[in-house]
């Protein structure tokens, strides 16, 4: 008998409701867990809005782990990797420049290695996975922890990339596709150490357009709007990881996303407003950037998630999904196909 957990019930309702739908015959059939023999439940945390990663990682011995942090320059990346390192991981940092990589990982303590990761330009992230995968080789290290963080948001006019003689719609690529070259490339190594994969989305999810991702208008050249499509990939970055947490079931390998909250950091850059500028006193309902690294940290490393996979979480804790799209299989499948359509020359 296969046994599955609906998780928006677990999630909604706790774990009696879920455990429920394991008694023969109340199975569902939207609902799914990946191995529910290691997962009867979701541990929940007493952490919150105002932990930090220092909280969360404290009392953790990480030396011998290794890490890879996308945008580790700036924000909610600088800070994962700050505390990350800080406890013995060793941490990959990557950058758009060797420069931004170097000055980043030479300015915390701890091991860490700088390489150059241009997610619009998928010759280097390629050249990102390759070199990492030397470098583990080298010392007979796997991947731990793979934290797909890089991002922009919101993009006042259109920009567009070419992937492979393709017209696509910037944050798409970086966001997304980006990511989801560098994971497809590096996943074998994160199985490997039997790692977790660790996608930042955010509640930015449901400003998706009505179709959840416009597969005939990549290129947004139809009725651009900057927050829409922005909310376009951070759904695709919740779907691509509940796709992976599908596809590695019952490897051990775990695959979740993320909401950070509102945190101010450099994210808010192409805003006029600069709603988020970390160089003015926080906000009211605002993280500062160690507060909205909690949960990248907290899901990267915490004990208590060993084989929680295919969650959503916020303030360190799992978290519902709403909307139409949410959990839409379908969709993330689709999301799959053609995204592994366009990187297919770079696909290891
Ligand atoms: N801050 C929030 O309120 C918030 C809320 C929800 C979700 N998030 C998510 O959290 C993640 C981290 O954002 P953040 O707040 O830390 O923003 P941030 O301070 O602006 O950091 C973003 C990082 O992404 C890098 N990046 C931008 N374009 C890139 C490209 N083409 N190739 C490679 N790297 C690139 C940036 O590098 P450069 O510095 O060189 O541009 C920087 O290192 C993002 O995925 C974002 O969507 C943030």
């Amino acid at each position: 008998m296969t046994l599955r957990v609906d998780r928006r019930l677990l999630l909604q309702g706790g774990s009696a409701l879920a455990i429920a739908t394991l008694l023969p015959g109340c199975a569902t059939s939207r609902g799914w867990s990946p191995n529910p023999a290691l997962i009867s439940d979701v541990p929940r945390s007493d952490y919150g809005f105002a932990t930090t990663c220092d909280d969360v990682a404290a009392g953790y011995d990480l030396s011998g782990k290794t890490i890879l942090i996308t945008g580790c320059n700036s924000g909610l990346g600088y800070e994962s990797m700050r505390t990350l390192a800080s406890r013995g991981a060793h941490v990959i940092g990557t950058a758009r420049t060797l420069e931004k990589a170097e000055q980043a990982c030479s300015s915390v303590e701890g091991q860490t290695t700088p390489l150059v990761c241009e997610l619009t330009d998928m010759d280097s992230v390629a050249a990102c996975a390759i070199a990492t995968d030397e470098l583990l080789n080298n010392s007979n290290k796997h991947l731990d922890v793979l934290m797909c963080n890089a991002g922009i948001m919101a993009l006042p006019k259109l920009e567009q990339v070419d992937v492979n003689g393709v017209t696509l719609e910037k944050q798409f690529v970086v966001n997304h596709l980006g990511h989801y070259l560098l994971t497809r490339n590096l996943l074998p190594q994160v199985e490997a150490a039997t790692g977790r994969v660790v996608m930042l989305s955010s509640t930015g999810y449901s400003l998706a357009p009505a179709e959840g991702i416009q597969f005939d208008n990549l290129s947004a050249a139809v009725k651009y709007k900057s927050f829409s499509a922005y909310g376009q990939t951070k759904l695709s970055n919740a779907l691509f990881a509940d796709e992976v947490a599908r596809r590695y079931a019952n490897t051990g390998l775990t695959s979740n996303s993320v909401h950070p909250g509102i945190v101010a950091t450099n994210l808010g850059r192409y805003m006029s407003s600069k709603p988020r500028d970390p160089n003015k006193p926080l906000r009211k309902g605002f993280k500062n950037p160690a507060q909205g690294a909690a949960t990248q940290v907290y899901v990267a490393i915490d004990s208590r998630l060993a084989g929680v996979t295919g969650y959503y979480f916020e303030d360190c804790n799992p978290s519902a999904m709403t909307g139409p799209h949410a959990e839409n299989e379908a969709l993330a499948l689709k999301l799959w196909n053609v995204s592994a359509q366009l990187v297919k020359p770079w696909l290891s």
